[in-house]
């Protein structure tokens, strides 16, 4: 479906665009040295913390510094994770150790932190991050790295100085639900190249991370009860290319790593619809016992289970069963979107059927938001992916399940969904949602989105990137940022700190961190690069 010409030149172009930022960082580092000896001031993060009130001396990092953690495993496993990120840019040595005082201090002490909040101390002395849990701890530690010059994320040494402004950050989020998914079918990613993107979600305290592991392009998990599912099914992707399945031991792999960001990983088996996978690997789940074809176009919407047949329940069972047992997190989704092969009342009946094996192997049920056209189980969650133009009656749908206790996670198509183009001339992506550019990304409220929700129904939000156009972890970044933060702080940050021009800034000064960090991303006309905000 692609131009492998076109497709080269865009990389070209993409290359460009990098190797001018590079250029201009130079630039901007040479002619203002100064601007480098002023801390970042401590409400210039993304998201934006709850409260930030300067004062006080900086707080230096030296030859020195030793990072200082409580005895708890998890506190010492985040001040590793913390002097592996610091070591090779400032070339110190920094220990990680439970004796002393001053320096980089981690601790875990009671507080009106929540699950997920910390508050960081700067001044001369040192840099101390206190939170009730060790998640608030890394999300702290995620502060101090933005606070600090964005070439700590080197991985050579550079000059410095590595000064934190002096003050306090109070911060804890608006919603417990800030997750991405990626579309891990429609193009396979490795396990290292999902490693890679789960480090950039935890840069910004996304927490969720959602996999869509099977869709009509592929089955991308091991299910030891139904092999053929990925060795067939898994054996191919959208334009024809090999694909690729995960292991259980990858996947745990996987879950093990996220969890180690504070991530918990969702894994999704889409069904009744997106199917082709399943049913082209095993005939006996195909109502008229004939399987498909694999299928590697980007059509939606033509393969369904069979509702009727028993060995469908069989196979949701087993299949349901495994990845229950695979999967530490809290939640299981079943997809349930686009199942326009099935009629209602089978899609009612299907999922009346399937919801309560969810339940039996102990997780909740998310489905994407068509499950409130059939009877969402008790405490399940759905995850809204319409837009402006969705109809009045669908949207009516949504917010009659919300009052009825469902909650919502909102990832509306149009504001979202990370795979639309920027703009026309993005060359990956799709547009049946429009064009994304970051202010429509970042400007508008979960709270506010759908009148008639209550407040409490929204569980937070979710930024969705679906793989039709997608091969590498390149175009992963390219579409994901600059607009992956903006959900990330619409997902943590209060609305009242909501504001386009005051976030641009900020957003400008990410630019270089990405350089540092080999991201690529867009450069949207929209954000005030190389200015870097201030
Ligand atoms: C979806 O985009 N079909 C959930």
């Amino acid at each position: 479906m692609r131009d492998g010409r076109v497709r080269q030149h865009h990389r070209t172009l993409r290359l460009l665009g990098s190797l001018l930022l590079v250029t201009m960082g130079v630039s901007v580092t040479g002619a203002a040295p100064a601007a480098q000896a002023s801390p970042t001031p401590l409400d210039r993060v993304i998201p934006a913390p709850a409260s930030a009130a300067p004062g006080g001396s900086p707080y230096q990092i030296t030859r020195g510094t030793h990072i200082r953690v409580d005895d708890s495993r998890e506190t010492r496993r985040i001040g590793e994770y913390l002097a592996r990120i610091l070591r090779p840019s400032t070339g110190y040595r920094l220990p990680v150790t439970a004796q002393g005082s001053g320096g980089i201090r981690l601790r875990l002490a009671a507080g009106p932190f929540g699950a997920e909040g910390y508050r960081l101390d700067s001044g001369r002395k040192g840099v101390t991050i206190t939170a009730a849990e060790p998640a608030g701890l890394f999300h702290g530690v995620q502060t101090l790295r933005q606070l600090l010059p964005a070439a700590v994320e080197e991985d050579s040494v550079r000059p410095g100085p590595w000064l934190v402004a002096g003050g306090t950050v109070t911060d804890t989020p608006r919603y417990g639900w800030r997750g991405a998914m990626l579309d891990v079918s429609r193009h396979f990613f490795t396990v290292d190249q999902v490693k890679r993107y789960v480090d950039q979600l935890a840069l910004y305290k996304i927490n969720k991370l959602h996999l869509h592991l099977s869709d009509d392009q592929g089955w991308r998990i091991a299910v030891d009860s139904w092999p053929r599912l990925a060795t067939h099914g898994g054996s191919t992707e959208v334009g024809g290319g090999p694909g690729g399945f995960y292991t259980k031991a990858d996947y745990k792999e996987i879950v093990r790593y996220a969890a180690s960001r504070y991530l918990e990983v969702v894994p999704e088996i889409d069904m009744p619809g997106h199917t082709n996978a399943a049913l082209a690997s095993y005939a006996d789940l195909n109502c008229d016992g004939v399987a498909p074809p694999l299928y590697t176009g980007t059509e939606v919407g033509f393969s369904s289970l069979c509702v009727g047949k028993e060995v469908t329940y069989d196979f949701v069972e087993d299949v349901i069963r495994e990845l229950a047992a695979l999967t530490p997190g809290r939640y299981l989704h079943i997809g349930g979107d686009e199942a326009h092969s099935t009629s209602h009342a089978d899609y009612v009946r299907f999922m009346d059927r399937v919801q309560p094996i969810v339940a039996k192997y102990g997780k909740t049920v998310v489905g994407w938001h068509q499950l409130t056209g059939a009877t969402p189980s008790r405490g399940a969650l759905a995850q809204y992916w319409g837009l402006d133009g969705t109809s009045a009656e669908e949207k009516a749908q949504v917010v009659k399940a919300a009052q009825n206790g469902t909650g919502l996670i909102l990832s509306p198509a149009d504001r979202v969904y990370l795979d639309m183009k920027y703009t026309k001339e993005t060359p990956l992506g799709l547009s049946w949602a429009g064009y994304v550019e970051v202010r429509r990304s970042y400007d508008w409220d979960p709270g506010a989105y759908l009148p008639g929700v209550p407040g409490g129904a929204v569980k937070g939000v979710e930024a969705p990137m679906w793989s039709e156009t997608l091969e590498d972890s390149g175009d992963i970044e390219f579409m994901a940022f600059p607009r992956l933060p903006g959900v990330a702080e619409l997902g943590w940050s209060s609305a009242v700190s909501h504001d386009w021009e005051r976030y641009k800034g900020r957003l400008a000064a990410q630019g270089e961190r990405w350089g540092a960090l080999g991201v690529e991303w867009y450069r949207s006309p929209q954000v005030p690069w190389g200015s870097g905000g201030r």
